[in-house]
């Protein structure tokens, strides 16, 4: 169906609550990013599905503010590497909320090592978790989005947010999974945007740069380290994990109805080559 004929055209948006009635997965979303982002989904007024794998209690905790809030959450456990769990979870999911517009494929780790030590344990894991996670479950959202029966409530017939990082452009010495993994994002999400567009879904990815979760503690714990790192970051603070939620409301809201195929870099301007500024 041609999508200036899709009657979800006419939704109006609820001030102040830009995700009103829509139903949303994050998978990973028991802390840093994807905790920040099922929060801000929340008060934007969305149902969320907050996914975990480990520390059932931190997913318990996000879903009890939400509720605590006045707003509608569940706790569903996966792991987003294995086909058969995501399906039951977004099934779940599904069953639940009687629909889904939004995913968040936000769950990722890091299994650092120099290239010559690196595992392929590690390197599986990494490439499991951050790349083939975010197909089975990019897979499963656009199967629950054509199989929508309830009455639209966006535009779009649904919206995935890829969660990348500055990595998928900035090589990492040390981190060749991660970033192999990142730059993997970028072209499965592209290809996405292409592929699923004139099915009226919106395929985007948000990169963000240096954000204070437990994925990079090193990075910012001590002084010492902070400072180091602000040498990287031309805006010369770290992101916040809120930083990242209102990205996301944002790109997963009709307010980007227009926005396809896009990634969202998120980082104090990491990305400008910071070591340009005095030298080259
Ligand atoms: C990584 C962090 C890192 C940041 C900036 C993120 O994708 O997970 O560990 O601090 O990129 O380098």
């Amino acid at each position: 169906m041609p999508n200036q004929t899709n009657p979800a055209a006419t939704v109006k948006p609820t001030p102040g609550k830009p995700l009103a009635g829509q139903n949303a997965l994050v998978t990973g979303a028991n802390s840093g990013i994807g905790k920040a982002v099922a929060l801000a989904f929340a008060a934007a007024g969305a149902a969320v599905a907050v996914n975990f794998v480990t520390d059932p209690a931190a997913a318990d905790a996000v879903v009890q503010t939400i509720r605590d809030g006045g707003g509608k959450a569940i706790a569903l456990k996966a792991d987003v590497s294995v086909e058969a769990e995501v399906e039951a979870m977004f099934a779940r999911a599904v069953e639940e909320f009687g629909s889904l517009d939004i995913l968040v494929a936000n769950a990722g780790l890091q299994r650092d090592a120099a290239f010559t030590q690196m595992t392929l344990e590690q390197w599986n894991k990494v490439l499991g978790v951050n790349l083939t996670g975010q197909f089975l479950c990019a897979r499963a959202a656009t199967r629950a989005f054509e199989a929508r029966s309830a009455p639209a409530v966006s535009r779009a017939a649904g919206k995935i947010i890829c969660m990348s990082s500055v990595h998928q452009v900035i090589p990492w010495a040390g981190h060749a999974n991660y970033a192999a993994s990142k730059g993997g994002i970028k072209l499965l999400m592209e290809t996405l945007a292409q592929e699923l567009a004139p099915k009226g879904i919106r395929v985007n990815a948000i990169a963000p740069g240096a954000i204070r979760t437990p994925i990079n503690t090193a990075a910012w714990q001590t002084e010492a380290a902070y400072k180091q790192l602000m040498t990287l970051v031309p805006y010369g603070r770290i992101g916040e994990p809120e930083d990242i939620g209102r990205a996301a409301v944002w790109l997963a809201s009709d307010d980007s109805d227009y926005v396809v195929g896009t990634t969202l870099f998120v980082d104090g301007g990491m990305t400008l080559y910071p070591g340009f500024a005095t030298g080259g």
